[in-house]
Protein backbone atom coordinates (compact mmCIF):
# COMPACT_ATOMS: atom_id res chain seq x y z
CA UNK A 1 0.00 0.00 0.00
CA UNK A 2 0.92 3.37 -0.61
CA UNK A 3 0.91 6.39 1.92
CA UNK A 4 -0.72 9.68 1.43
CA UNK A 5 -1.05 13.19 3.61
CA UNK A 6 -4.16 15.32 3.82
CA UNK A 7 -3.64 18.43 5.70
CA UNK A 8 -7.10 19.91 6.78
CA UNK A 9 -6.57 23.83 6.67
CA UNK A 10 -10.40 24.85 6.11
CA UNK A 11 -10.36 26.47 10.00
CA UNK A 12 -10.50 29.88 10.74
CA UNK A 13 -8.08 29.83 13.86
CA UNK A 14 -10.97 31.65 16.53
CA UNK A 15 -8.91 30.69 19.44
CA UNK A 16 -6.08 32.70 17.90
CA UNK A 17 -8.06 35.86 17.94
CA UNK A 18 -6.26 36.89 14.69
CA UNK A 19 -8.51 38.01 11.46
CA UNK A 20 -5.90 35.92 9.32
CA UNK A 21 -6.71 32.45 9.64
CA UNK A 22 -4.05 30.87 11.94
CA UNK A 23 -2.37 28.66 9.15
CA UNK A 24 -1.23 31.42 7.22
CA UNK A 25 0.16 33.80 10.06
CA UNK A 26 4.13 34.46 9.76
CA UNK A 27 6.02 31.44 11.27
CA UNK A 28 10.13 31.50 11.02
CA UNK A 29 9.71 33.84 8.25
CA UNK A 30 6.94 31.33 6.39
CA UNK A 31 3.18 31.26 6.49
CA UNK A 32 2.01 28.47 9.20
CA UNK A 33 1.22 25.66 7.01
CA UNK A 34 4.63 26.07 4.85
CA UNK A 35 6.38 24.09 7.42
CA UNK A 36 3.78 21.62 7.85
CA UNK A 37 3.44 20.96 4.20
CA UNK A 38 7.64 21.06 3.74
CA UNK A 39 7.86 17.54 6.53
CA UNK A 40 4.79 15.89 4.23
CA UNK A 41 5.92 16.73 0.86
CA UNK A 42 9.63 16.00 1.90
CA UNK A 43 8.79 12.29 3.13
CA UNK A 44 10.12 9.99 -0.06
CA UNK A 45 7.51 7.79 1.04
CA UNK A 46 4.51 10.01 0.54
CA UNK A 47 3.02 9.54 -2.79
CA UNK A 48 1.04 12.86 -2.95
CA UNK A 49 -0.12 15.29 -0.30
CA UNK A 50 -3.60 17.05 -0.23
CA UNK A 51 -4.75 20.33 1.18
CA UNK A 52 -8.05 20.91 2.34
CA UNK A 53 -8.86 24.99 1.87
CA UNK A 54 -12.24 26.76 2.92
CA UNK A 55 -14.31 27.38 -0.18
CA UNK A 56 -13.37 30.71 -1.08
CA UNK A 57 -10.10 31.17 0.89
CA UNK A 58 -7.81 34.11 0.36
CA UNK A 59 -4.66 33.18 2.06
CA UNK A 60 -3.71 30.55 -0.36
CA UNK A 61 -3.03 32.44 -3.12
CA UNK A 62 -0.69 35.06 -1.43
CA UNK A 63 1.98 33.01 -1.03
CA UNK A 64 4.07 30.66 -3.41
CA UNK A 65 3.97 27.29 -3.20
CA UNK A 66 6.24 26.25 -5.68
CA UNK A 67 8.67 24.31 -3.94
CA UNK A 68 5.99 21.56 -3.39
CA UNK A 69 5.30 20.99 -6.96
CA UNK A 70 4.23 17.73 -8.31
CA UNK A 71 3.61 16.57 -4.70
CA UNK A 72 1.10 18.61 -3.58
CA UNK A 73 -2.58 18.67 -4.51
CA UNK A 74 -4.99 21.62 -3.36
CA UNK A 75 -8.80 21.28 -2.38
CA UNK A 76 -11.16 23.80 -1.57
CA UNK A 77 -13.30 21.86 -0.23
CA UNK A 78 -13.26 22.41 3.36
CA UNK A 79 -16.27 22.07 5.43
CA UNK A 80 -17.73 23.09 8.74
CA UNK A 81 -15.99 21.11 11.06
CA UNK A 82 -12.81 19.18 10.71
CA UNK A 83 -14.46 15.85 10.24
CA UNK A 84 -16.51 17.40 7.73
CA UNK A 85 -13.18 19.16 5.65
CA UNK A 86 -10.95 15.36 6.28
CA UNK A 87 -14.32 13.55 4.73
CA UNK A 88 -14.90 16.27 1.79
CA UNK A 89 -11.09 16.15 1.49
CA UNK A 90 -10.88 12.58 1.33
CA UNK A 91 -13.62 12.01 -1.70
CA UNK A 92 -12.16 15.24 -3.48
CA UNK A 93 -9.21 13.39 -3.55
CA UNK A 94 -9.81 9.97 -4.77
CA UNK A 95 -10.92 11.89 -7.78
CA UNK A 96 -8.18 13.53 -8.90
CA UNK A 97 -5.65 10.69 -7.80
CA UNK A 98 -5.50 7.04 -7.75
CA UNK A 99 -5.93 6.08 -4.34
CA UNK A 100 -6.29 2.15 -3.80
CA UNK A 101 -8.94 1.15 -0.28
CA UNK A 102 -6.10 -0.01 1.94
CA UNK A 103 -3.90 2.47 0.78
CA UNK A 104 -2.65 4.58 3.92
CA UNK A 105 -3.81 8.02 4.75
CA UNK A 106 -2.28 10.33 6.94
CA UNK A 107 -4.26 13.46 8.21
CA UNK A 108 -2.06 15.79 9.62
CA UNK A 109 -3.29 19.29 11.05
CA UNK A 110 -2.30 22.53 9.28
CA UNK A 111 -1.76 23.80 12.44
CA UNK A 112 1.09 21.21 13.56
CA UNK A 113 4.17 22.82 12.03
CA UNK A 114 7.13 21.33 13.75
CA UNK A 115 6.53 17.48 12.84
CA UNK A 116 9.87 16.58 12.77
CA UNK A 117 11.12 13.97 9.99
CA UNK A 118 11.75 11.47 12.67
CA UNK A 119 8.39 11.41 14.27
CA UNK A 120 6.82 10.40 10.82
CA UNK A 121 8.99 8.18 10.41
CA UNK A 122 8.27 6.72 13.45
CA UNK A 123 4.80 6.57 12.86
CA UNK A 124 5.24 4.94 9.25
CA UNK A 125 7.78 2.39 11.04
CA UNK A 126 5.37 1.53 13.40
CA UNK A 127 2.06 1.36 11.77
CA UNK A 128 2.62 0.06 8.32
CA UNK A 129 1.89 -3.39 8.97
CA UNK A 130 -1.21 -2.81 11.02
CA UNK A 131 -4.37 -3.62 11.47
CA UNK A 132 -5.79 -0.98 12.08
CA UNK A 133 -3.70 2.12 12.18
CA UNK A 134 -2.88 4.75 14.65
CA UNK A 135 -1.72 8.19 15.28
CA UNK A 136 1.16 10.24 17.66
CA UNK A 137 0.17 10.69 20.93
CA UNK A 138 2.39 11.41 24.13
CA UNK A 139 1.57 11.00 27.73
CA UNK A 140 -0.40 13.24 30.04
CA UNK A 141 2.41 15.41 32.00
CA UNK A 142 0.17 17.47 34.17
CA UNK A 143 -1.97 16.53 37.17
CA UNK A 144 -5.72 16.37 35.78
CA UNK A 145 -8.92 17.70 38.14
CA UNK A 146 -12.10 16.27 37.67
CA UNK A 147 -14.62 19.89 38.76
CA UNK A 148 -17.85 20.03 39.81
CA UNK A 149 -20.15 22.76 38.25
CA UNK A 150 -18.69 25.60 40.74
CA UNK A 151 -15.30 24.89 39.40
CA UNK A 152 -14.19 23.21 42.87
CA UNK A 153 -12.06 19.58 42.56
CA UNK A 154 -14.34 17.05 42.62
CA UNK A 155 -11.24 14.53 42.40
CA UNK A 156 -8.09 13.85 41.06
CA UNK A 157 -8.17 11.80 38.20
CA UNK A 158 -5.27 9.17 37.86
CA UNK A 159 -2.91 9.88 34.34
CA UNK A 160 -2.05 6.45 33.87
CA UNK A 161 -2.57 5.50 30.78
CA UNK A 162 -4.20 8.37 29.41
CA UNK A 163 -2.86 10.65 26.43
CA UNK A 164 -2.97 13.35 24.25
CA UNK A 165 -3.89 12.90 20.98
CA UNK A 166 -1.52 14.58 18.05
CA UNK A 167 -1.84 13.96 14.53
CA UNK A 168 -0.68 12.42 11.64
CA UNK A 169 -3.39 10.15 12.02
CA UNK A 170 -2.91 7.21 9.50
CA UNK A 171 -5.67 4.79 8.33
CA UNK A 172 -6.40 2.90 5.38
CA UNK A 173 -8.58 4.97 3.40
CA UNK A 174 -11.95 3.35 3.05
CA UNK A 175 -12.10 2.11 6.67
CA UNK A 176 -11.48 6.39 7.08
CA UNK A 177 -14.01 7.14 4.75
CA UNK A 178 -16.76 4.66 6.17
CA UNK A 179 -15.93 5.99 9.92
CA UNK A 180 -16.22 9.33 8.63
CA UNK A 181 -19.13 8.65 7.08
CA UNK A 182 -20.77 7.48 10.41
CA UNK A 183 -19.81 9.78 12.17
CA UNK A 184 -21.90 12.54 10.85
CA UNK A 185 -23.39 15.00 13.09
CA UNK A 186 -21.55 13.45 16.58
CA UNK A 187 -18.43 15.70 17.34
CA UNK A 188 -15.34 14.20 16.77
CA UNK A 189 -12.19 16.28 17.28
CA UNK A 190 -9.71 13.85 15.54
CA UNK A 191 -9.99 11.05 13.39
CA UNK A 192 -8.86 7.82 15.39
CA UNK A 193 -12.52 9.11 17.35
CA UNK A 194 -14.38 7.87 14.51
CA UNK A 195 -12.47 4.76 14.02
CA UNK A 196 -13.00 3.79 17.38
CA UNK A 197 -16.67 4.94 17.14
CA UNK A 198 -16.65 1.50 14.80
CA UNK A 199 -15.50 -0.45 17.79
CA UNK A 200 -11.77 -0.37 16.57
CA UNK A 201 -8.53 -0.05 18.74
CA UNK A 202 -6.02 2.91 16.85
CA UNK A 203 -2.70 2.42 17.95
CA UNK A 204 -0.66 5.19 20.12
CA UNK A 205 2.83 5.77 18.71
CA UNK A 206 4.97 7.40 20.80
CA UNK A 207 6.05 10.86 19.97
CA UNK A 208 7.20 13.90 22.09
CA UNK A 209 5.43 17.20 22.78
CA UNK A 210 7.45 19.07 20.19
CA UNK A 211 5.11 18.21 17.78
CA UNK A 212 2.41 20.75 19.39
CA UNK A 213 -0.37 22.42 18.21
CA UNK A 214 -1.17 26.05 18.04
CA UNK A 215 -3.97 27.48 18.98
CA UNK A 216 -3.86 30.40 20.99
CA UNK A 217 -1.21 33.38 20.25
CA UNK A 218 1.15 32.48 22.96
CA UNK A 219 2.23 28.74 21.35
CA UNK A 220 3.12 30.94 18.42
CA UNK A 221 6.64 31.71 20.03
CA UNK A 222 7.33 27.97 21.11
CA UNK A 223 6.82 26.91 17.61
CA UNK A 224 9.36 29.50 16.01
CA UNK A 225 11.54 28.52 18.48
CA UNK A 226 11.20 24.56 18.11
CA UNK A 227 11.51 25.45 14.14
CA UNK A 228 14.77 27.15 14.69
CA UNK A 229 16.16 24.70 16.76
CA UNK A 230 14.98 21.57 15.49
N1 LIG B 1 -9.96 22.54 10.27
C1 LIG B 1 -10.55 22.32 9.02
N2 LIG B 1 -11.89 22.59 8.84
C2 LIG B 1 -12.63 23.05 9.86
C3 LIG B 1 -12.04 23.27 11.14
C4 LIG B 1 -10.69 22.99 11.31
O1 LIG B 1 -9.87 21.91 8.09
N3 LIG B 1 -13.91 23.33 9.64
C5 LIG B 1 -8.50 22.30 10.43
C6 LIG B 1 -7.75 23.55 10.88
O2 LIG B 1 -7.45 24.38 9.75
C7 LIG B 1 -6.54 22.98 11.57
C8 LIG B 1 -7.00 21.60 12.07
O3 LIG B 1 -8.25 21.34 11.43
O4 LIG B 1 -5.45 22.78 10.72
C9 LIG B 1 -7.12 21.56 13.59
O5 LIG B 1 -8.17 22.43 13.99
P1 LIG B 1 -8.00 23.62 15.03
O6 LIG B 1 -6.66 23.63 15.64
O7 LIG B 1 -9.20 23.60 15.91
O8 LIG B 1 -8.05 24.91 14.04
P2 LIG B 1 -9.23 25.95 13.87
O9 LIG B 1 -10.54 25.25 13.88
O10 LIG B 1 -8.88 26.81 12.70
O11 LIG B 1 -9.07 26.84 15.20
P3 LIG B 1 -10.22 27.23 16.26
O12 LIG B 1 -10.82 25.91 16.72
O13 LIG B 1 -9.50 27.97 17.33
O14 LIG B 1 -11.22 28.07 15.52
MG1 LIG C 1 -11.22 24.14 15.59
Amino acid sequence: PSFFALIPAAGFGSRMGDELPKQYLPLAGKPMIYHTLRTLCGSSRITRVFVVLAPGDEGWLRHDWSDFSGKLVVLECGGGTRAESVLNGLKAARGVSSIGDDDWVLVHDAARPCLAEAQLDKLLDELADDEVGGLLAVPVADTLKRSDTNNRVAHTESRENLWQAQTPQMFRYTLLVEALSMAGGVTMTDDAGAIEALGLHPRLVLSDTRNLKVTYPQDLALAELILRNP
